[in-house]
């Protein structure tokens, strides 16, 4: 059951995989006024079918909105439609989520592959946060309480092991994912940045690492199921507090090093 209890929630890549987990986990848990934004780049395509299904159980508490993390009209667009679905209420908890990987080495790695992963892993959420910013600080300022949690006003990077510059050496030769690691290192740095930025609005910002997950990117081999690593993801983002802001953890609540 998650501990969160952010009531208006937005998650990218929210079709499928870890994404799609959060929105079933977070639509099923009773808290009252609790409203999902659930964002993917194709609503009506063949991936995001589940998600459809999800929202017709739960059709009060999920709206789809359209927004593909490459393409910066689009991240402006459904900004504008959320804040009109938001009216004068503020947005609690922002989860960059949506991700793609690559595989490559510095042999293999084409100029197409870096700049697609920074694309989407690294610009995409920039602007993401940008738009949504307003939002956030509405929250924030409507809380009228002193601190940072992910209840009054947060954004959750959903980055990866894969990102820190000093764990990501002894895992290469398991994980020639170069281009991926490149990218998600860039996000971890957007997130320390941009942590400075949202200090002083009381915005708690911080990167997460979902563990090693079966899902379409992290492949069968993987050792977790998408339901445990979700459960472990919302109890340590409902647990966050300032202490945490600027941070990096994984699901288990963990700290990584960058
Ligand atoms: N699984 C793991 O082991 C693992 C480990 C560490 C970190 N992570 C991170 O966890 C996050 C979720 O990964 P996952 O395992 O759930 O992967 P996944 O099953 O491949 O799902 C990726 C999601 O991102 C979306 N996406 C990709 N490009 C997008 C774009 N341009 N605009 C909007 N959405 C886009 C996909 O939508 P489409 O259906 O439209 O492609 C999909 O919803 C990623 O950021 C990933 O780096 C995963």
């Amino acid at each position: 059951m998650a501990a969160v209890k952010a009531c208006n929630i937005l998650i990218s890549g929210a079709n499928r995989g870890l994404g799609l987990e959060t929105v079933k986990q977070l639509s099923e848990d009773s808290c009252p006024k609790r409203h999902i934004f659930a964002t993917c780049r194709d609503p009506d395509g063949p991936k995001s079918e589940a998600l459809r299904e999800l929202v017709k159980k739960h059709p009060s508490v999920i709206t789809i909105i359209r927004l593909d993390a490459d393409d910066p009209c689009s991240i402006k667009e459904s900004a504008k439609k959320v804040g009109s679905l938001l009216g004068n209420s503020g947005l609690n908890l922002l989860v960059n989520n949506a991700g793609i990987v690559a595989k490559g080495t510095i042999q293999t790695s084409s100029v197409e592959d870096m700049k697609h992963t920074f694309s989407t892993n690294v610009i995409g959420p920039l602007l993401i946060i940008k738009e949504f910013l307003p939002y956030l600080q509405t929250a924030a300022k409507a809380s009228g309480t002193p601190g940072m949690s992910c209840n009054k006003a947060a954004v959750i990077n959903i980055s990866t092991v894969g990102g820190s510059i000093s764990t990501m050496p002894s895992l290469y030769d398991q994980f020639p994912v170069l281009p991926y690691c490149v990218s998600k290192a860039g996000f971890n740095m957007l997130t320390v940045l941009a942590a400075e930025e949202l200090k002083a609005d009381e915005i708690l910002c911080m990167a997460l690492h979902p563990g090693w997950v079966k899902t379409e990117l992290g492949g069968e081999k993987a050792p977790l199921e998408p339901k445990e690593s979700v459960e472990g993801m919302l109890r340590v983002i409902g647990s966050l507090t300032e202490q945490q802001h600027g941070g990096f953890m994984d699901y288990t609540g963990n700290t990584i090093p960058w």
